[in-house]
């Protein structure tokens, strides 16, 4: 799918060969998610001690807040090599069997969007993950019979944006599992620090908070952001990115304070102005500002969610009141949630 937003936390052209030069590498590079980072510290140093294979992980968490980073760090972590591949990726069980057998003992497996992978190519992976083997059927009919191949031990890394469109069965089988959440603004003030001295952008810490704040808690805007305003900063101003340079640089790119974009202020006004605040269903929102029903629960909610701008509720999706004073709207009367529209 293709999503040009500026603020997407979903990764567009210009970001990949920068995702990879920007990536943190070991555990001490990796900012932020303090309580997960001590969890693996702990397990991976004990499986290394063991030398033992680090138990599966499950990583889930919203689009661009460091969840294929974190599986190359734990690989490099374990000083073991990665095999990465995807979920859409893996279209026959026989693709992923030949995946498992042709791994080294210890090697790690990454499958990122593994909510994607195939309910068939998924059965292979239970016994895999269960006792590191493989099931396989000799022949068919009544004659047929299953064979157990055994597998060196590895560890499956698998990342996600949806665990809840995990089955019980997978889930159930990842011994480490973590949620990767949004970045404070401390560390995302730290990220884009680091990233500018990567890249060798003279920035003021002024500029780098006024970056941060308007990055949506995902790294992956942060550094987004970074790059534009760069742009800015030398082709309007003298190559250093101020305060003054970051927030000129970020008025023209239409990215207001809270990182929200055209999309973000159609969605909001909507189920404001159109919906009387909700709630309304995920769908009807969709359909009012043209988006996929998947990529507004995807992309567009959680951010909202998580600063409040949103609520989720039985009934359906409700606009708070911060999202009203933001807007300088008056709250409806009776409140929000009660206007009868049809
Ligand atoms: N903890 C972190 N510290 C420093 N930089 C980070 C961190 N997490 C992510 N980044 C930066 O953000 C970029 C995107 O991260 P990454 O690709 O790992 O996200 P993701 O969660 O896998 O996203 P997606 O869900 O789209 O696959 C990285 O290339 C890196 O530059
Ligand atoms: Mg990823």
């Amino acid at each position: 799918m293709s999503d040009p937003r500026l603020v997407s936390s979903r990764p567009i052209d210009d970001d990949l060969g920068f995702d990879q030069s920007l990536r943190p590498r070991r555990l001490d590079e990796y900012v932020g998610q303090p309580q997960v980072i001590a969890n693996l510290r702990v397990a991976i140093e004990a499986a290394r001690s063991r030398g033992e294979a680090l138990d599966h992980v499950l990583l889930f968490g919203p689009p661009g807040v460091g969840k294929t980073s974190l599986a190359h760090v734990i690989a490099a972590e374990l000083e073991t090599p990665i095999k990465a591949t995807a979920g859409p990726i893996i279209e026959r069980a026989g693709d992923l069997a030949a995946l498992l057998t042709a791994l080294e003992s210890r090697e790690v497996l990454f499958i990122d969007e593994i909510h994607r992978l195939d309910a068939k190519v998924e059965e292979i992976l239970y016994p895999a993950l269960e006792d590191a083997s493989l099931d396989l059927m000799i022949g068919t009919g009544p004659g047929a019979r299953s064979m157990k191949i055994p597998l060196k031990p590895f560890t499956l890394v698998a990342a996600t944006t949806r665990a809840g469109l995990l089955t019980a069965p997978l889930r159930g089988r990842f011994g480490i599992v973590h949620r990767l959440d949004f970045y404070s603004q401390a560390d995302l003030e730290f990220i884009v620090t680091r990233s500018a001295r990567i890249l060798g952008v003279p920035l003021e810490g002024e500029g780098a908070r006024e970056i941060a704040s308007r990055s949506r808690g995902t790294p992956r805007i942060a550094n987004r952001l970074l790059r534009r305003v760069r742009d800015f900063a030398q082709v309007r101003a003298a190559g250093v990115i101020t305060v003054e340079v970051a927030r000129n640089a970020l008025a023209l790119l239409e990215v207001d304070v809270h990182g929200f974009d055209e999309v973000d202020r159609k969605l909001l006004l909507t189920i404001i102005d159109k919906f009387g605040g909700g709630p309304v269903g995920v769908n009807a929102v969709a359909a009012a500002i043209s988006e996929e029903p998947d990529a507004l629960e995807d992309i567009y909610e959680p951010y909202l969610l998580q600063i409040g701008f949103i609520d989720r509720t039985p009934r359906g999706r409700v606009a708070t009141p911060r999202a009203y004073e933001h807007f300088g709207r008056a709250l409806p009367p009776g409140g929000i949630g009660q206007k009868k529209l049809f």
